[in-house]
């Protein structure tokens, strides 16, 4: 099975959760940001997982990522802004065949999230869910993430290679 992990991550919780789900599903899978995640590199994939951070309730947007990098606030340090938002990775994602699962890290329990709209992109995109989206928790607006957390998304990632079986 190729299974790639692909993030949006700012401040890198994203990016660890995705790198421990990866290690969860097992040695043939990878974590990759956006902008790691070409084509190429996703090609005959037959698991795609994919996760964001929320921002102001939904999956970021342009316009906030843009505002994050006018005005990092109080921010620890700089946005990593790197790599394309999964928005846009997702509006260019190719046709393909394969399933996926999606996941975000956040704050706080409230409606809204990123999940939803990455669910759909890759639904577009000819990959079905195989499990509910998963959410992973920080402790404070920039992180760091909640402890178990990383153990949590592990676990995940073994019973989406499970499920893939
Ligand atoms: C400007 C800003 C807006 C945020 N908005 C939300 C929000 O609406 N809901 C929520 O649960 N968390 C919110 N958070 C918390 C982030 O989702 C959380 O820190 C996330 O893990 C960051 O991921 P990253 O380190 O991969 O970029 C916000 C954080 C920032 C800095």
């Amino acid at each position: 099975m190729k299974a790639v992990v692909v993030y949006e991550s700012l401040w890198g919780n994203t990016a660890a959760i995705a790198r421990a789900i990866a290690e969860g599903i097992g040695p043939e899978a990878r974590a990759l940001s956006t902008a790691e995640a070409t084509a190429t590199a996703i090609a005959d994939a037959n698991l795609i997982v994919a996760g964001a951070p929320v921002l102001a309730f939904s999956l970021p947007s342009e316009k906030m990522r843009e505002n994050l990098r006018a005005n990092p606030g109080r921010a620890p340090s700089a946005p990593d802004l790197s790599h394309p938002s999964m928005r846009s990775w997702l509006d260019a994602l190719p046709q393909g065949h394969g399933r996926s699962a999606a996941f975000e890290t956040r704050i706080w329990w409230s409606p809204g999230g990123a999940t939803a709209a990455i669910g759909r992109g890759l639904e577009r995109a000819g990959y079905d869910p195989v499990a509910k989206a998963h959410r992973f928790m920080v402790k404070g607006a920039y992180g760091p993430l909640r402890d178990g957390e990383l153990e949590r998304a592990r676990l995940w990632g073994a019973e989406l290679a499970k499920a893939m079986a």
